[in-house]
């Protein structure tokens, strides 16, 4: 195909604008491309140059559990970006106690032009998303957390120049909501992920076989061990997450018992390729899931994660709320 019309079919091909993104496979591989094409080219460009993109724009941003990344990146980011967010926390809102989801979803529409939501359960996200008129964020609910996966895709392409053929060992709590993302994120984009995780923690079988299918186009694979040396074996990435995700304190107790084994240390790094990065969402507990030395260590490329949470928002906001003139897609 001529370039030219390449580029015209992959301009009509991402019509991210006015979608909501509550999960990473409510985008298509070509439309994670792009936001991450994006993110690239703002990370490079001038601040001052960016700040037309939003000028007027109001994000609204809804939290019903802490958050430092989350929350001051995106606001960070429209500040970059000319517009301006507003935040609710806990007792001001709570999706779907003090008002149905839908009724506070239909007035937030009224006034702002994207809503990010942080909440417990998925459900009511997605009940207060599908009655906006507005584009809704997930801000990460129990079952997903697409804005991390986002800046992990953009972080891990950074340091090897490509996703595709990327082997990704995930360690510890299978089943949350990082771990979630991270698995559709790297299947979408032709990179393979493994698990090491207890029988309590695996992720379901539903679930693998969902990002088996994700995956298949791209030539991915998904693969879930109880041994974590076998899940970290020779591979370019390892990440883990904390052991009990916020809203589970209960099971904390239970939780240690089960993932320690599963700590991310110097040995078990040393069964990964010898080139391979050490990967958090952050925040991270220390000498329980990730040994000291291991974060802080040379392979460690955390903070590199944070800061590509502000990117990868940007990115992912301008093309929500915008035409995409003047970027690479
Ligand atoms: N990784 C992440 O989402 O961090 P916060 O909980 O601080 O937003
Ligand atoms: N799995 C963690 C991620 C925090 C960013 C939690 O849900 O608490």
């Amino acid at each position: 195909m001529h370039k030219y019309t390449l580029m015209l079919a992959s301009v009509a091909d991402v019509a991210l604008r006015g979608r909501n993104v509550l999960t990473v496979s409510d985008l298509s591989p070509l439309e994670i491309g792009t936001v991450l094409a994006v993110a690239a080219h703002l990370k490079t460009g001038r601040v001052a140059e960016q700040l037309p993109l939003l000028r007027g724009k109001t994000l609204g941003m809804l939290f019903e559990k802490p958050s430092l990344r989350t929350r001051v990146s995106f606001e960070v980011g429209m500040t970059q970006l000319g517009g301006h967010a507003m935040v609710a926390q806990g007792s001001d809102f709570m999706v779907g106690s003090r008002e149905t989801p839908e009724d506070a979803s239909r007035v937030l529409s009224r006034y702002v032009d994207a809503i990010v939501v942080r909440t417990h359960a998925h459900e009511p996200l997605a009940r207060f998303a599908a009655a906006a008129t507005v584009p809704v964020i997930n801000g990460l609910s129990a079952l997903a957390h697409p804005c991390q996966a986002l800046a992990d895709l953009m972080t891990i392409r950074e340091r090897f120049g490509t996703l595709g053929g990327i082997r990704v060992a995930y360690v510890g709590d299978g089943r949350n909501n990082v771990a979630a993302s991270l698995a559709e994120a790297l299947a979408m984009c032709g990179a393979s992920i493994t698990f090491g995780c207890p029988p309590t923690h695996r992720p379901s079988e539903a679930f693998l076989a969902h990002v088996q299918r994700l995956g298949k186009p791209h030539g991915s694979t998904v693969r879930a061990f109880s041994s974590a040396i076998r899940a970290v074996r020779d591979v370019d990435v390892v990440y883990t997450d904390v052991w009990t995700s916020m809203g589970e304190e209960h099971l904390a107790e239970r939780n240690a018992a089960a993932l320690l084994p599963y700590r991310v240390t110097s040995e078990l790094m040393a069964a990964a390729a010898s080139h391979a990065l050490f990967m958090h969402c952050l925040p991270a507990h220390r000498e329980q899931e990730v040994e000291a030395a291991v974060i802080d260590g040379p392979q460690s490329v955390v903070f590199d994660q944070a800061e590509n949470r502000l990117h990868a928002q940007k990115a992912l906001l301008v093309a929500l709320l915008t035409d995409l003139r003047g970027m690479p897609v």
